[in-house]
């Protein structure tokens, strides 16, 4: 097993939390559910036709996962009637919503929503969007919360930097261009999440093309801007930026680049000015230097959902369940 998807089923296999999994038409989710059960990560629920399910799982022991089918599911009226309370402003009928309530990831979505489940993850033969807008339209974002947005968990093998090789990496996949305002808002969020699943003190860097005026641009602007506000609302975390990569990870570098910054060349958590900047480079790190690459974690909603990458593993799928069920944990307080 790689060595950070260890340490996360390690601390999931203790927390005991029940999990759906809705993409019971993908054969790679019988294959995570069967590591998923192994090795005790969590309980599985999957969400589907019993028949086909068995059919396609063929010889791989999912026997001691739960199956449901939203067809005949005994509560099936009350989550089509909880689906139209939470839609109806926007048009949604009984009708409609019955119909929603067959989409296997919607309905998974809204067995965390009645807490049925402790989190959902999908995506593996979704879009992302289709995980997302089942996530923001039914389980909606947390008390207090005005934006949700999302990170990946990037552990590098065999690296000094970051904390021993593992970073949180955000936004890769939600917000797709954040305002100055919203990127400070993602950074303070993601710091909270590293906490959490990394368990280290979060040094938060806001990354640009420039470091410390170097360059000067409405796009280095808006990363300053961003930082300041990082700072107002968070002034106890470890934020800087504008900063270049090399001035945000190596302690040599930000001696020269950035002196005096609090970050001090040893940031753990990289916030990407956009979505093309944050999704292509974690897909560079993942293939190039062979990491564990866990998420899309979505962050600031009221359950954990992870949102995949089309073009996950089963092993990735097991890294996101754990690190779901990491998640529930503090969803619950
Ligand atoms: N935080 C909080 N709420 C949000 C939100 C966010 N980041 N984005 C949308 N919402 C809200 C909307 O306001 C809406 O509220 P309402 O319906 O209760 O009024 C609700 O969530 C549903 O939004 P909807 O209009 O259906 O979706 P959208 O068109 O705003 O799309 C995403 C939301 C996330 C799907 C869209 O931003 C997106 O496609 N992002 C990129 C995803 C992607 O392709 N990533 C690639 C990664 S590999």
């Amino acid at each position: 097993m790689a060595k950070y998807l260890d340490i996360l089923s390690e601390r999931a296999k203790k927390l005991n939390k029940t999990i759906a999994l809705p993409e019971t038409e993908d054969i790679r989710t019988f294959q995570a559910t069967v590591k998923i059960l192994q090795r005790g990560v969590a309980n599985v629920i999957l969400v589907g036709n019993e028949a086909k399910i068995k059919a396609l799982a063929g010889d791989l022991d999912i026997s001691k996962a739960r199956i449901v089918n939203p067809e005949t599911y005994e509560r099936r009226d009350e989550y089509v009637r909880a689906f139209y309370e939470l839609r109806k402003h926007k048009g949604v009928t009984l009708d409609s919503a019955a119909e929603m309530m067959r989409d296997y990831v919607y309905f998974a979505v809204m067995m965390a929503k009645l807490g049925e489940v402790d989190g959902v993850v999908s995506g593996s033969n979704h879009t992302s969007s289709d995980t997302m807008r089942a996530a923001l339209q039914i389980v909606k974002t947390a008390p207090g919360v005005t934006l949700a947005s999302s990170f990946f968990i990037i552990s590098v093998p065999d690296l000094e930097y970051g904390s021993n090789g593992t970073f949180v990496f955000a936004d890769c996949g939600m917000v797709e261009m954040p305002t100055p305002e919203e990127l400070a808002y993602i950074a303070v969020c993601s710091a909270k999440s590293f906490e959490l699943i990394v368990q280290d003190k979060p040094m938060v860097a806001m990354l640009s093309y420039s470091t410390k005026g170097s360059a000067k641009s409405p796009l280095t602007e808006a990363i300053i801007v961003a930082a300041k506000h990082a700072q107002e609302i968070a002034p106890d975390l470890a934020i800087d930026g504008e900063l270049q990569v090399d001035a945000a990870i190596v302690p040599e570098v930000a001696a020269t680049k950035a002196p005096g910054s609090p970050v001090v060349g040893k940031a753990n958590v990289l916030i990407f000015p956009d979505l093309n900047t944050g999704n292509i480079t974690y897909k560079i790190v993942q293939r190039l230097a062979k990491a564990e690459a866990y998420g899309l974690i979505l962050q600031g909603l009221a359950k954990p959902i992870s949102d995949l990458s089309r073009g996950c593993s089963a092993e990735d799928i097991v890294g996101a369940v754990a690190i779901i069920c990491i998640q529930a944990t503090a969803n619950n307080k």
